[in-house]
């Protein structure tokens, strides 16, 4: 079988562009190879898209205009300029109160605007404990249109903590989630993915690719993730 074609993205959270993002030789623009996405901040989403680097939003609203303050729109991302958009990230589900149904609405407006989603999905550290990994991203899928053509699985306990997934963890759940699809899918790992960990996770049969954040602030060492992708296409 081929290989899926990788896909690197950097969720750069609420942090600055970091400097040089935007270099002829930045890594975070498209390689040849390998797909890399960027998701800054909003207000640096018109800088990365003039600065010709495949974009998108971290959030977006499923209404495409209305009294939604602080708010922005599937549709305004897709004007912006940006290619994609993260749909139900942990960290949105938290502090966002935002519903695998939200999600799952916030999935099908994307595709509608023509953007393309990555549906989050990951269970904390309890569910882990509590052997309820499974259950949790099932019920976490079973919200997506089935159009939904890349998930990142993000186990919340990995996420900012150093503490990455092992590769045989991730593997599993990631073999277990296509299991569920019925189209084609690529499904990217996101959770402490850095320099030293990243061959062996993205070696794995059913990781796609990765979702990466404190790592993909610092240029360098997001460079040779993309790098280490590259050998691995
Ligand atoms: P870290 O790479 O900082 O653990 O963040 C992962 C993440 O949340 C990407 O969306």
């Amino acid at each position: 079988m081929t290989r899926r074609t990788l896909l690197i993205a950097a969720n750069w959270k609420m942090n600055p562009a970091p400097a040089g993002f935007d270099a002829a030789d930045s890594p975070f623009r498209k390689d040849g190879d390998i797909d890399v996405f960027v998701f800054p901040a909003s207000l640096d989403i018109a800088k990365c898209v003039s600065a010709g680097i495949i974009t998108g939003g971290q959030c977006g609203r499923r209404e495409s205009s209305g009294a939604f303050t602080g708010d922005v729109s599937m549709t305004m991302l897709k004007a912006a300029g940006c290619a994609s958009v993260l749909c139900g990230h942990s960290e949105r589900r938290k502090f966002h109160g935002e519903t695998d149904q939200a999600v799952g609405e916030q999935v099908k407006a994307a595709i509608d605007a023509g953007l393309t989603p990555i549906a989050c999905v990951g269970e904390t550290l309890s569910e882990r404990e509590e052997g309820k990994t499974f259950d949790v991203v099932k019920k976490q899928i079973s919200s997506l249109p089935p159009e939904i053509s890349i998930i990142a699985y993000e186990p919340v306990w990995a996420i900012g903590t150093g503490k990455s997934a092992t590769a045989a963890q991730a593997q599993e759940v990631h073999a277990y989630i296509r299991t569920l699809l019925k189209n084609p899918c690529r499904i990217i790992y996101g959770g402490s993915l850095n320099v030293a960990n990243a061959k062996e996770l993205l070696s794995q049969p059913d990781i796609d690719g990765g979702l990466i954040g404190g790592a993909s602030l610092k240029i360098e060492e997001f460079h040779s993730i993309v790098n280490t992708a590259r050998t691995l296409k």
